[in-house]
């Protein structure tokens, strides 16, 4: 009998819906070829959840997502809830109550795609960011007095401990290791830990302590390299090429992954994946919710289609998940016009089809 996947889909807000629909046109077609099944189970979280019946995500979803194989996100946001509810209240809550430790962020530019990067190409362009995705300013520690008066405070706090640190250093440095092996370009270039240590002297302290540790004893065959994040950030559009594997903390990551996905081509190709290496991982585009192409069929669906790549590697579809990469870099390169929202040359559903058409 062939392979099933189990998939939970949270199709969202926004043009989350009108992605999602073609990531999956293009898993299902990519399965068929490999000769492997998906179940896709969906889950209506979202805004529209939200506005009727107040309710975010109840505790009772996290164990009901334990069960599947995977989940793939499109996008949580809109335009008349406040700010800050959807995201805590569904996107940062699975991250969180699945222990996604792992927030990775492949940027990679394709051939004939095209970068805001002056004289930089395909080659230049191909690392990875793993953002830490469970600890940080993130956790939510601090609160606020006196709100509302002159003299009121706020706190928000960067929360890290040793063990947070170490697990998100191994995986990085096992990616760097892997990724070594499979190409001599990338072996040249470090693994590089981004941080704010001249100023953020207790966080970094222990980042860099405990990146310097475990990479001299337990990888020493692997170069390492430390960038402060704002000049890290200057480095992405000057010299990119520098970079293969990143590891950073959560709102570093959050923050740079933006600038990465510009220098890529833009939200419309951007994907990632939580990842807890033991537990359930969620696959979704970067880019969000997009309100003002909401239903009008222009959004691009390949970010979409990438974290369902980046999901099929994931599950151990290694070949399918090349399938797909190849079948996007054709079409980027002969078919799409733009990878911009309105500006490729087909609508979002004909995207879909010509990737699902060009799988070999
Ligand atoms: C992201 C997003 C989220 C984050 C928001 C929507 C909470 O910006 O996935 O990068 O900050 O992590
Ligand atoms: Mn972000």
């Amino acid at each position: 009998m062939a392979k099933t996947y189990k998939i939970g889909t949270i199709p969202g807000d926004g043009t989350g819906p009108e992605v999602v629909r073609e990531g999956l046109k293009v898993l299902n077609a990519a399965a068929a070829q490999g000769g492997f099944k998906f179940e896709f189970t969906e889950f209506d979280f979202g805004a529209a959840r939200y506005l009727k019946t107040g309710e975010t995500l109840p505790d009772s979803a996290i164990g009901a997502f334990r069960k599947f194989d995977s989940l793939f996100l499109g996008a949580i946001g809109h335009p008349d809830v406040k700010p800050g509810i959807l995201e805590a209240g569904i996107l940062l809550k699975i991250r969180f109550a699945l222990d996604q430790y792992i927030n990775l962020r492949p940027v990679k530019l394709y051939p004939n795609v095209e970068t805001p990067l002056k004289d930089k190409g395909p080659e230049d362009i191909d690392f990875v960011v793993i953002r830490e995705n469970t600890g940080g300013i993130y956790t939510g520690h601090g609160g606020a007095t006196r709100v509302g008066t002159t003299e009121e405070i706020a706190t928000q706090l960067m929360v890290y401990d040793r063990r947070t640190v170490d697990r998100c250093l191994k995986y990085a440095f096992e990616l760097k290791r892997k990724r070594n092996a499979m190409n001599p370009k990338y072996a040249a270039k470090p693994i590089t830990l981004i941080h704010k240590r001249n100023v953020l002297t207790h966080c970094g302290d222990l980042w860099y302590r405990a990146f310097e540790e475990m990479g001299s004893k337990h990888y020493p065959e692997l170069k390492r390299d430390y960038n402060h994040v704002d000049a890290a950030n200057m480095w992405f559009v000057k010299n990119p090429e520098w970079f293969d594997v990143i590891v950073t903390d959560n709102m570093f990551g959050d923050i740079i992954t933006d600038l990465g996905s510009m220098v890529q081509g833009g939200m419309g190709i951007a994907a990632g994946g939580n990842i807890n290496p033991q537990g359930t991982s969620m696959f979704e585009p970067i880019g969000g919710s997009a309100p003002k192409y909401t239903g009008k069929s222009v959004i691009n669906p390949l970010a979409a289609i990438c974290a369902g790549q980046m999901m099929l590697d994931f599950l151990g579809e290694a070949a399918a998940a090349r399938a797909i990469e190849t079948a996007v870099i054709k079409i980027t390169r002969e078919k799409i016009k733009s990878l911009a929202a309105g500006k490729m040359g087909y609508t979002t559903s004909e995207v879909g089809d010509l990737v699902a058409a060009a799988l070999e």
